[in-house]
Parts: structure tokens; C-alpha cells; sequence
């Protein structure tokens, strides 16, 4: 169950999970993005999008079962990816939901060798407090602008353009796995 709103518990302390997305959270993913896209706050996803894309998305599942949030990582470039459709169900924001997801994303792209996150929004003191800087749109590649183009809002849409870099990979030295070979004996 969700704390109150003076009292904020977070969120592993109310026994929720965070966890990578299967295919049958799609419906729950649509209606709770569609919920703030209905109040002009993201854009809207079709089942189709979310199906397409559910290898990029994380959620936040209660001990209900229900799912209270979500977001996801999108490669976009050989550099470049985006976290996208981030949503916090209301009774369950400020419980530190919408920066786990966020943080899962960027060490992903971290651990697949991405060199910058971005995100458009229109909270950018949230992503200002993970450590996103707010950079001039113009400056993502022109593919960012693939999805802007066919919004409703273009050119207008006043989302804000923020990225991370991430730190260069430390080389992991990975010791050689013992070779076993599934040979029959020969006699
Ligand atoms: C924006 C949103 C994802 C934040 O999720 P959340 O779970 O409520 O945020 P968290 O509890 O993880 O907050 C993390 C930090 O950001 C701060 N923060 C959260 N929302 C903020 C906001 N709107 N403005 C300023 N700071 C905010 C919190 O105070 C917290 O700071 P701290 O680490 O110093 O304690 C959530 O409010 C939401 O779903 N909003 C509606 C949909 C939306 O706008 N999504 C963003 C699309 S890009």
C-alpha cells in the first residue's frame, strides 16, 4: 500500500519491486503513461509501441501485484540512447520510484558501453537531480527527431532537452572460464 502523502516511505520499505518488464505488463504500461499523456504531460503509446519496445522498459510491481510505475531505455545511436516514458503512479510518487527506474536505465546503458543518456521532459528538476544537464534539443542527432515530427505538438511542444555522459567503462579483466568438454571418452 502507498504512504501518505506526509509520509513518504520509500519504495522497498512499502514492498514494491523494481524489475525488467515481460510482455503481459504491456496493458498496465499503456494505462498508466495514457494517463498523464491525457493531461498533455508525455506523449501516448500505443500497445503496439509498448509490445515492440517492452525489452526497454523496467517497472515497479507491488506486493499486490499492481504496477505503479514505469520507464525505459531506448538505444537510439551507437552512443546515444533515451529513457522514455517514465510515469509514477500519484499515491506513489516521491517514494523514490521514478529515480530507481531512471538509475536503472543509465547503469544499462552504461553496462551496453553508451556514452550519453538523454531524456525530453517537462520535469526537469527531476532529471536535474540525478545528474542530467539541460543541453540546447538542436544538438541530439537529427534520428532524436524521428518521434518529434510526428507529435501533435511539433515544433512547439516545449519539452526540454537533458543529457548524462557517462563515465568511461573500467576495463574488467574477466578470468578465462575452465574449458569442458562434453566429449564421449573414446576407449
Ligand atoms: C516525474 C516523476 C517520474 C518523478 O517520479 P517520483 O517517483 O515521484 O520521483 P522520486 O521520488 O524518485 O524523486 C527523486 C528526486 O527527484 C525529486 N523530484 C521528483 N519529482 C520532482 C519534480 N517534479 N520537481 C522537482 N523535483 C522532483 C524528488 O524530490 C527526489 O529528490 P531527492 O533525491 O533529493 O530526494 C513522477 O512525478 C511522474 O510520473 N510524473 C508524471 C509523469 C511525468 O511527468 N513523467 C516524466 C516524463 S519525462
Amino acid at each position: 500500500m502507498a504512504s501518505t502523502d506526509t509520509e513518504k516511505l520509500p519504495y522497498y520499505e512499502i514492498g514494491a519491486r523494481l524489475r525488467k518488464a515481460c510482455v503481459a505488463d504491456a496493458r498496465a504500461i499503456q494505462a498508466l503513461i495514457n494517463l498523464y499523456a491525457e493531461r498533455d504531460e508525455m506523449l501516448h503509446r500505443s500497445l503496439g509501441e509498448i509490445y515492440e519496445n517492452i525489452r526497454d522498459f523496467y517497472v515497479v510491481e507491488t506486493g499486490e501485484g499492481e504496477i505503479v510505475a514505469c520507464g525505459g531505455l531506448h538505444v537510439v545511436w551507437s552512443h546515444l540512447a533515451e529513457i522514455k516514458s517514465l510515469a509514477v503512479k500519484e499515491p506513489y510518487q516521491g517514494c523514490g520510484l521514478g529515480k530507481a527506474i531512471a538509475l536503472a536505465c543509465v547503469e544499462e546503458a552504461q553496462d551496453l558501453g553508451l556514452k550519453t543518456v538523454f531524456a525530453l521532459t517537462y520535469k526537469p528538476e527531476f532529471f536535474a537531480r540525478i545528474g542530467f544537464k539541460v543541453v540546447d534539443k538542436a544538438t541530439l542527432p537529427h534520428k532524436v527527431w524521428n518521434e518529434c515530427v510526428r507529435c501533435p505538438k511539433f515544433p512547439g511542444c516545449g519539452e526540454i532537452a537533458m543529457v548524462r555522459e557517462l563515465a568511461p567503462a573500467t576495463e574488467e579483466v574477466i578470468p578465462p572460464a575452465p574449458v569442458r568438454l562434453a566429449l564421449p571418452l573414446i576407449e
